[in-house]
């Protein structure tokens, strides 16, 4: 079983989404059974709020199911996660100073979008609209996609 953390800064648009495409891909592709997933924010301002509506309505657009409550990052999460996925640098740069040091399993949540050239952050899309939330739906689904395959070939799962 791996265990696969999820981050942002408010756990309210981007990490709840990045979860949720991710178990949903992993479902589709019948590997449910080796992971578990999670997502938290490197802020507080949210703790216990649900996924901002407008991740919500387009998690229920592209039938993606999603239930999660927001919590904030801690380093203990360094000890029982496999993998701790940034959704940007900032936070990349807030996990380890929380933690003060580095994980072999951090990546950027990027890092497995192969269409995202030198943009290495999913932007944050609280301060903008709808079309901001669609454009991060499209990198998560892709980057989980990409994400899923390497996990497979580095774990040899099936
Ligand atoms: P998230 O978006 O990090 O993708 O959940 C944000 C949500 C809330 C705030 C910032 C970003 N905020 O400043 O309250």
């Amino acid at each position: 079983m791996l265990n696969v953390l999820f981050v942002c800064l408010g756990n309210i648009c981007r990490s709840p989404l990045a979860e949720a495409v991710f178990d949903h891909i992993a479902k589709e592709e019948g590997l449910t059974n080796h992971f578990k997933s999670d997502s938290c924010g490197t802020g507080g301002y949210h703790i216990g709020a649900d996924p901002d509506p407008r991740s919500q309505e387009i998690a229920r657009i592209k039938g993606v199911p999603m239930d999660h409550k927001a919590r904030k990052f801690s380093s203990e999460d360094y000890d029982n996660f496999d993998y701790i996925i940034p959704m940007d640098d900032q936070n990349y740069r807030d996990i380890v100073s929380v933690t003060g040091h580095e994980h072999p399993g951090l990546h950027l949540m990027r890092e497995f979008d192969n269409e995202a050239g030198n943009d290495r952050d999913v932007p944050d899309p609280y301060y903008g609209g709808k079309e901001g939330f669609r454009n991060v739906y499209d990198m998560l689904e892709r980057s989980s996609r990409q994400f899923i395959t390497y996990l497979k070939d580095k774990h040899q799962l099936s």
